[in-house]
Formats: structure tokens, C-alpha cells, sequence
């Protein structure tokens, strides 16, 4: 039921806040400010690598599971597309665990690949959100997501429940691995606690996300841009992009403009730059000169500092109120989603149930 939204996916959209904070509660003690302590097939502190592999959206959220893992947990991660992981053989030493995320649960590689990692002993986990599937079943232990079913094809809500299973677990590996203080968990939790609330205040740009999409809809091309955990929202930006509207969308490393896209900005190339004011904002703003001297029209997705400090002409600016840099990328998927969503209602095309895309791909 679509109760009094247009689509499943606007439906979807909207019940971030409340699916955030069910999924959060699953793996954080509010009360006692702490992670806890999950019964896991892997000790945390004994592991010293983990590997996780998934397909599209889920993909994105493990990468940016990486970033949290290694940042917050010292803990190296290798980070796979199924469909590689599954033929690369990769050498998984003894003292490797393996994480795979899943909406569905049954995404032929990723299964796949889970299967081979129990072929090599290692220890499995899956980030899932349907309990009943067949990953849930053969891992070792599950990592719900309680985002409720999800009937848009294009993963949205299910994506910031596995970013905030991924991130709820970072903090928890980081304590086991004694890279974060008792005072630090404290104050991690504490902003954990605070992505439902930020996240009902960001679902209100969605006005001017709308005016903006109408913009978008009149391109062929767009490039979206981030560094850090907003590379992997850049991805996941220019995937939605054409999935839902079809319009061709590619997502690149802000770094990376100068090593090839770059060819491709004119005055005919929107940009969306994901860039929240944080420790690596003025790198970003010297790539959206680069863009703008060549003519690019620039989106920027930042907050009330970034668009302060920001010293390059857009055509638009989405102000995000400001979030703690650790749930940045749950809040900052927001957006992006929308930007996505309204662009393909303007073009008219099929937004819960995308040409040529299944919701769960069980065939290689
Ligand atoms: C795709 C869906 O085909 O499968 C994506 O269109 C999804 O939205 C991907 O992210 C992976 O699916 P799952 O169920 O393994 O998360």
C-alpha cells in the first residue's frame, strides 16, 4: 500500500527516519551510550582483515563500510563486486572474516561468493533484510536490517539501514580493537542516536530537490563528484540516476576529474558534488573550479558551512543542516536519493519498477 505517496519509492524515501532508528536500536544500547556487544562467528580483535562483497546499492554501503572499518577499527577491508569476488579466488587468510549485504538475500553472486568464503572456513556474516532468505540461512550469523519490506526496485531505504548496520558495527570492531575509548563510544553512540532526527529534517528539502531535478531532467549527461564517504555517495547518486530516469550518469572520485572526466565538462555538463564542510572540503573546492572555469554547472550538496566557504558559482546549492562526520553519508544518501527520484517522475518514466531491472537478481 502506497498509503498517500505517488510511489513506493517516495513511500520508502519517507520512512528513512523511523527504519534508521528501528535498525539502529537493534545494534546500539542508547541508554548505556555504548555498541553492543553482538555474538559474532569472528572476534574483532583477533581478525586482521575482513571482506565484503555485494551487488549494486548494497555494494556502495559495504564501501562505505570500508572507510568506517578502517577509520574507526584499524581494520583493513577488501571490498569486491559479487560477480568478481566469486571468480577472482581471492586467498582469504585464516584470520579473515566475511561480510556480505543484501537486501533480498538471495542476489545470485553475492550468494556466490558467500558460498565460496564457507568453502575456505572463513567466518560469515550477512547484512540482510529479508530474514527468511537463503543468505540468512547459510551464514553464520545475521545482521538484520529492519527497514520493513522494500517494493521499489531501486534500493533506498534498505541502502541507510545497511550504512547504519555497517556503521554501528565499525564503532563496536573500533572497541574491541582498542582504537576508540570508552568517552570516544560514548560520543560516537550518542551521534549515531542522532540520524533519525537529522535525517525527517533533511527529507524536508525535497521542494527544492524537486526544482532542482526539473533542471536535471533536461540533460543527457551528468557527473557526480565526492572524496572520502561521499566518493561512494557519488556512485551511488549517478547509479540511481540511471536506473530511475536513464539518463547517463557517471560517478567519479573528486580526485580523479583531472585523470579523465574532466574532458567532458562544457557548459552542457551538470555536476553534482557531494561536499559536506569537512577535513577535505578545500580539495573539493578547488575540482569544482576546475569545473566551473570550463563552463560545468555545478549542484552542490553541502551544509551552511560548506556553502559558506565555498567560493565557485552553482546553479544550485542543497543545504543539509550540519550532521556529525560519522553519519554524514546515511544523511547525505538522502538527497541523492531524491535528486534521482524527482528527476525520473519529470521524465515520465516507470520509478518503482525500472526497464530491464529486477528487485532481486537470482540469475548470474
Ligand atoms: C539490483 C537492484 O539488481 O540488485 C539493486 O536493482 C540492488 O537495487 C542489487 O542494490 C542488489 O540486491 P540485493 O537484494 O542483494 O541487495
Amino acid at each position: 500500500d502506497k498509503g498517500n505517496h505517488r510511489h513506493f519509492m517516495h513511500k520508502e524515501i519517507h520512512e528513512q527516519p523511523e527504519v534508521i532508528s528501528h535498525t539502529l536500536g537493534n545494534y546500539i544500547d542508547f541508554t548505556n551510550g555504548k555498541a553492543k556487544a553482538l555474538e559474532l562467528p569472528w572476534d574483532f580483535a583477533k581478525i586482521d582483515r575482513l571482506a565484503i562483497s555485494a551487488c549494486g546499492t548494497a555494494y556502495l554501503a559495504g564501501l562505505i563500510g570500508k572507510y568506517w572499518f578502517e577509520r574507526l577499527a584499524r581494520l583493513p577491508v577488501d571490498i569486491d563486486i559479487a560477480s568478481e569476488f566469486r571468480y577472482r579466488e581471492m586467498p582469504l587468510s585464516k584470520n579473515s572474516a566475511a561480510l556480505f549485504v543484501s537486501q533480498s538475500g538471495e542476489t545470485a553472486d553475492t550468494l556466490a561468493s558467500l558460498r565460496y568464503c564457507r568453502k575456505e572456513g572463513v567466518p560469515i556474516g550477512v547484512v540482510v533484510n529479508v530474514r527468511e532468505s537463503t543468505m540468512a540461512r547459510e551464514a553464520d550469523v545475521i545482521l538484520p536490517t529492519l527497514a520493513g519490506p522494500e517494493i521499489g526496485v531501486a534500493s533506498t531505504k534498505a541502502f541507510t539501514c545497511q550504512l547504519s548496520v555497517m556503521a554501528a558495527l565499525a564503532v563496536r570492531a573500533g572497541v574491541a580493537r582498542g582504537h576508540i575509548s570508552p568517552d570516544e563510544e560514548q560520543k560516537l553512540v550518542k551521534q549515531l542516536a542522532e540520524a533519525p532526527r537529522l535525517a525527517s529534517q533533511v527529507v524536508k528539502l525535497e521542494e527544492q530537490i524537486e526544482k532542482v531535478s526539473r533542471d536535471l531532467a533536461h540533460h543527457r549527461d551528468v557527473l557526480y563528484l565526492g572524496r572520502d564517504t561521499n566518493f561512494p555517495l557519488a556512485l551511488e547518486g549517478a547509479l540511481k540516476l540511471k536506473e530511475l530516469s536513464y539518463i547517463h550518469a557517471e560517478g567519479y572520485a573528486a580526485g580523479e576529474l583531472k585523470h579523465g572526466p574532466i574532458a567532458l565538462i562544457d557548459e552542457n555538463m551538470p555536476v553534482v558534488v557531494i561536499a559536506p564542510y569537512d577535513r577535505i572540503f578545500e580539495k573539493t573546492v578547488s575540482n569544482m573550479q576546475e569545473v566551473a572555469a570550463r563552463g560545468g554547472k555545478i549542484i552542490l550538496i553541502t551544509d551552511k558551512k560548506g556553502a559558506e566557504k565555498s567560493t565557485v558559482n552553482t546553479i544550485d546549492t542543497i543545504v543539509l543542516p550540519d550532521v556529525p562526520e560519522i553519519i554524514a553519508p546515511i544523511l547525505y544518501a538522502l538527497p541523492v536519493q531524491m535528486l534521482a527520484y524527482f528527476t525520473a517522475v519529470f521524465m515520465g518514466t516507470d520509478v518503482d519498477q525500472p526497464r530491464n531491472l529486477a528487485k532481486s537478481v537470482t540469475v548470474e
